[in-house]
């Protein structure tokens, strides 16, 4: 096949269109490439920024509260305010007050039962007169293990029972925990 060329020697044979349509698709696609390969970093930089949200939430593992020997030996429930390391979107703050539970003695084990009220989440008070536990907002009773013992009460549950260890003797731990008010089961929050 003939190679045609003009004055200047330059081929006017579709091999000579090629080069500069390769040559822009070349570049459109170095283009692209980078783009995506720029837009990695961002993605991983914001999710690494907007992590610390999602950790506001999180379990904070087992706490300890008090000492055995600080709990009613009769079985009357104490209310103890509960501290810990708290993180919010962004600060760790240190031994800072995070709610309150009742701790009272079984025989040889301890019930906690945080003191949110699982209706709407009011915060229950010991009627220790009347042995039993009363919230002031909607007149929900529970007795002293946080049942409910009253069929009026709105409480969908019973007050909230949580985790408790005895560690190194006479302390007591508690994994504190809120749940959703106003279900039925305990749903973690
Ligand atoms: S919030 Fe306790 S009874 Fe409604």
């Amino acid at each position: 096949m003939t190679d045609f060329h003009d004055d200047h020697g330059r081929s006017d044979g579709p091999a000579a269109d090629i080069p500069p349509r390769r040559s822009f698709l070349a570049r459109l696609g170095a283009i692209i490439v980078g783009t995506l390969a720029g837009l990695i970093p961002v993605g991983a930089g914001a999710a690494a920024l907007l992590d610390p949200l999602r950790r506001g939430s999180r379990d904070t593992g087992m706490v300890r509260v008090t000492r055995l020997s600080a709990l009613p030996v009769d079985g009357s429930p104490k209310k103890f305010t509960v501290q810990a390391d708290r993180t919010d979107a962004w600060s760790t703050y240190a031994d800072t007050p995070i709610g309150a539970v009742y701790l009272r003695r079984s025989d040889d084990a301890v019930i906690a039962l945080n003191v949110v009220c699982p209706h709407a989440g009011c915060f229950v008070r010991l009627l220790a007169d009347e042995g039993r536990f009363g919230c002031p907002c909607h007149n929900s009773s529970f007795d002293l293990d946080g049942e409910v013992n009253n069929a009026s009460s709105p409480s969908p549950r019973a007050m909230d029972a949580l985790a408790v260890e005895i560690r190194n003797g006479d302390e007591v731990w508690v994994r504190f925990q809120h749940f959703l008010p106003g279900r039925d089961e305990k749903v973690p929050v």
